[in-house]
């Protein structure tokens, strides 16, 4: 049997359910996973090779990725962009053209069987995914390459996602709105793109403990709270750390401006630009508010309950954890 029709049998095999937008999900290991995105997912598996200076940016989806991605670009890169030249690519490209998703955008293309050419793309190459820690790549375990990754308040992810949902996959005449009340019910079932998302912190966050010279565990929150610690964190764990001189010279102050909400969202490219995501992504839709605690214009007093709950049985450890 060849890979194609295996990769086919292996499809119809797994659990499915209803998705958010046209796609149904299907159950790979514990995540679920869109039908197209799951062989691309495969695809990375089977042939990505790391490098020991790899960047991979890592998160379940509406947990800051579009952020995460500019600041570890432009923190990466800076001694070939200065950060507070008017000719920065992040002036120019949306953070996912700089960035680009691994098993979403590179390996996505099945029209051909044909893999992206990553080896002669400049160093340090970085990278974005949505994957679990434990669906990546072996070629990603056994390097030393560092993977950042980015959570953030379940409450405020779930209103972000079903957001961007109703924006992108669900604004044409045929595709009816998802209704607040049944994505809620979805997404505490873990019935989501690589929910669950309590799985998935969790992933990440045992890797940033057993192995924290290799992951890097962020929150959403605290990098909004506390920009600029937790950029010189950032900086020290890519073996890149902001010199006396940088700081001095205000090269932190400059990435923080360069990536901020208010700047990126103004920008052209991110006003009228598109993404390829597989599907072709309006970039306005990765700048809504850029807030913390929007959630609570949208929940009841139920979903509150239930989500407090889920969040106390899954995920006490990382809430603790400073
Ligand atoms: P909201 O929908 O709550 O506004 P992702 O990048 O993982 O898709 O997450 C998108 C969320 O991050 C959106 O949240 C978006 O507004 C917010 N976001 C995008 N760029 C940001 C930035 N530079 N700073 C802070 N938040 C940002």
């Amino acid at each position: 049997m060849d890979s194609t029709s295996s990769e086919e049998e292996l499809l119809h095999s797994l659990p499915k359910q209803k998705g958010w937008g046209p796609d149904d999900l299907l159950l790979f290991h514990h995540v679920w996973i869109a039908p197209p995105y799951l062989k691309a997912t495969i695809s990375f598996q089977k042939h990505f090779q790391a490098k020991y200076n790899d960047i991979i940016v890592a998160s379940s989806p509406k947990s800051g990725t579009t952020w995460l991605k500019a600041l570890a670009f432009a923190i990466a890169k800076r001694n070939h962009f200065i950060p507070s030249q008017n000719d920065h690519p992040l002036l120019h490209s949306n953070p996912h053209s700089l960035v680009p998703f691994l098993e979403i955008d590179l390996y996505a293309d099945d029209s051909n069987n044909v893999l992206p050419h990553l080896s002669t793309l400049p160093e340090p190459r970085l990278f974005g995914t949505h994957i679990p820690f434990p669906l990546l790549p072996n070629s990603i375990h056994n390097s030393n390459c560092k993977i950042i990754y980015i959570c953030r308040n379940p409450f405020d992810a779930f209103i972000s996602l079903w957001q961007f949902y109703n924006n992108v996959f669900l604004s044409q005449p045929l595709i009816p709105a998802l209704a607040l009340e049944e994505a809620f019910e979805k997404y505490c079932e873990g019935i989501f793109d690589y929910g669950p998302f309590w799985s998935h912190m969790l992933g990440y966050w045992k890797a940033s403990k057993d192995t924290p010279n290799k992951v890097l565990f962020l929150k959403y929150e605290e990098l909004k709270a506390n920009t600029k610690f937790e950029l010189k964190r950032m900086a020290k764990f890519l073996d890149c750390p902001f010199t006396i001189e940088e700081e001095s010279d205000g090269v932190i102050d400059s990435i923080i401006e360069l990536c901020s909400f208010g700047k990126m969202k103004e920008l052209e490219v991110n006003k009228s630009g598109k993404s390829l995501l597989k599907v072709e992504v309006e970039n306005k839709y990765f700048f809504r508010k850029g807030e913390i605690g929007d959630w609570a214009n949208y929940f009841s007093p139920y979903m509150t309950e239930k989500m407090s709950k889920i969040i106390e049985e899954n995920l006490a450890a990382i809430a603790k954890a400073e």
